[in-house]
């Protein structure tokens, strides 16, 4: 569709008088493939050629179509009151797609528009000594499908864990392990006990206030680097990172760093001094701060009364020291919505000490996962632990196999696919600004709008591709592939490198979760309609090549997602 969109811009380009870039961003894909492939809207120039833009519209359909020639992309235009409405050459489509795809296979889609620049994305970062909760899994997948992303259009990508390993809280922890901990239990189940023991502590601390006062202790016995303190800290660290790297596992999900906040320790007293030099520190009943009244919120706040330093500073040298080792085209922090706040005023300070690079700082924020009451057992008050969720997919997914395909070999693993794809794909269809209402049923549902049905429809293909050995060969008469249903595939995989950028570019991969619907849509509308094995030879050459594209998109649109795509299920 590139080429395609090219020369639309060629063509209208000295007819109009807008730059390339303007022209870019004005055409756009009609609703409906029966009003053509891009559609020019002509509102932007009634006022420069003081013309309705009905009227422009019909000027500029005759200009242009007297510009066309053969062999061009252009096969059509129309003017259809305000819009000019363009229509590819099909067949030149269709060669040049399923080419595209035949020889690119899993590279198909990607491009080289990132080529040098470093894009660094902060997500997952999860609090140690807590059980990975089902908070963390939206930051974790929506992170992790951008980094595809992302390197699928060039750049370099740096994931970082920003796991939450430093904090007052770990002085409480202290306490509560040092009273009534035992080394026993915390080897069997170490975060639920961690967990278990921190709950503990705060309802002890309702009665016994001397105790959050002792945490207080432990901690500035931890930044101080007292022995005993660290090695408790660096056992909860160690104990919680092989949990979570579990679970990271069963996702496939892997970091460039795991830089904590506790790695910013060293560097805090200097963002201090450079933000004092900027002078923008005050002193506010004992706490240091950057004052933001007068860009309309609340002081950032850097160092508490007793000295402890604080998630804001922490995040201050992340950014500073990220700028220096990575020099990022982009700095993108995929973190619930409910820190917008704390985002805006950190970005305001970095701005405010002048950095030029402030500007390329992103908070990618989110809404909240909610569970139907009584569908998910919770083992602890309301925090919902990710591994049961998991679990429970997984276990779904496998009784589902079993109803439709108990002979099916490596049962366990193809269960761990659908099981898994079911929850990413659950969490990145929806806008990522909404919450979502996660519903069982419907998540690994085989047929509605879930990654099952996506990779169900992969299989039944891989099935076509299996029967009778069939090759695939791309010396097909492209023509052939005229019926409506096959057309619409072809402009659908046409339009995969587009929804790829689309979904990076405004950061919600929930477009390209949205486009492989409608592919797999368009898919089994097709397969219901035309025969593949069955056709007449000629035909049946050029309708394999275009399943065995759908078959290709597919892989590597879920592989964008983070979801793997099984040949049998
Ligand atoms: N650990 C934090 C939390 O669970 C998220 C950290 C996000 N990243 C950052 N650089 N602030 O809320």
């Amino acid at each position: 569709m590139e080429n395609f969109k090219k020369e639309i811009i060629a063509v209208l380009k000295p007819l109009v008088q807008l730059s390339e870039k303007e022209l870019e961003q004005q055409i756009a894909v009609p609703p409906e493939h029966k009003m053509g492939n891009y559609s020019f809207p002509c509102f932007i120039l009634s006022k420069a050629w003081k013309r309705s833009p009905q009227e422009i519209s019909a000027v500029l359909s005759e200009k242009v179509t007297e510009k066309m020639e053969r062999g061009s992309w252009i096969k059509e235009v129309r003017s259809v009151g305000p819009y000019l409405n363009f229509f590819c050459d099909r067949e030149k489509l269709a060669e040049e797609t399923l080419q595209g795809i035949f020889h690119s296979k899993e590279k198909y889609g990607y491009c080289e528009e990132g080529r040098g620049k470093n894009v660094v994305i902060d997500f997952s970062a999860p609090n140690i000594a807590k059980p990975f909760g089902i908070g963390h899994l939206r930051s974790t997948v929506i992170g992790s499908s951008l980094y595809r992303l992302y390197k699928a259009l060039g750049y370099n990508c740096v994931g970082i864990n920003h796991l939450g390993d430093w904090g007052t809280q770990f002085g409480k922890l202290m306490v509560a392990y040092r009273l009534w901990g035992s080394e026993d239990s915390i080897k069997k189940d170490p975060i639920t006990y961690l967990y278990e023991l921190y709950v503990k502590f705060h309802k002890e601390a309702d009665e016994d206030p001397l105790l959050e006062e002792e945490g207080r202790k432990w901690f500035k016995k931890l930044e101080d680097g007292e022995e005993e303190a660290v090695n408790l800290w660096s056992n909860f660290r160690e104990l919680s990172l092989r949990e979570f790297n579990r679970i990271y596992k069963r996702l496939d999900i892997t970091f460039d760093a795991e830089q904590g906040e506790s790695f910013y320790n060293e560097m805090l007293s200097t963002t201090i001094d450079d933000l004092t030099e900027h002078k923008l520190t005050l002193e506010s009943e004992g706490a240091l701060i950057v004052d933001l009244e007068p860009f309309g919120m609340p002081p950032c706040l850097l160092r508490k009364k007793d000295g402890a330093t604080l998630y804001a500073t922490r995040d201050l040298c992340a950014a500073i020291y990220r700028y220096q080792k990575h020099q990022f085209h982009r700095l993108i922090y995929v973190v619930g919505a409910a820190q917008s706040l704390h985002f805006q005023q950190f970005f305001k300070v970095l701005e405010l000490m002048e950095f030029p690079w402030a500007q390329r700082c992103v908070h990618v924020p989110f809404g909240l996962i909610k569970f139907k009451e009584g569908k998910m057992s919770t083992r602890m008050g309301n925090l919902i632990f990710l591994e049961d969720v998991i679990d429970k997919a997984v276990e779904l997914a496998k009784q589902i196999i079993e109803e439709k395909n108990p002979n099916l070999q490596n049962k366990e693993q193809v269960a761990e696919m659908i099981g898994i794809g079911a929850i990413i794909f659950g969490d990145l269809s929806n806008d990522r600004i909404k919450d979502i209402d996660f519903d069982w049923d419907k998540v690994l549902d085989f047929s509605g709008e879930t990654s099952p049905y996506i990779q169900y429809s992969h299989a039944r293909i891989c099935s076509i591709l299996r029967k009778e050995k069939v090759s695939i060969s791309n010396e097909i008469n492209f023509s052939l592939l005229q019926t409506e249903e096959e057309q619409n595939l072809i402009l659908g995989l046409a339009r995969f490198s587009e929804n790829i950028k689309k979904a990076a570019e405004i950061y919600k991969p929930s477009i390209l979760a949205r486009y492989l619907i409608e592919l797999t849509r368009d898919f089994n509308i097709f397969y219901h309609r035309c025969p593949v094995l069955t056709a007449e030879d000629g035909l049946r050459e050029a309708r394999l090549l275009l399943v065995d594209g759908v078959r290709q998109i597919l892989v590597n649109g879920l592989y964008l997602l983070g979801i793997k795509a099984p040949s049998e299920m």
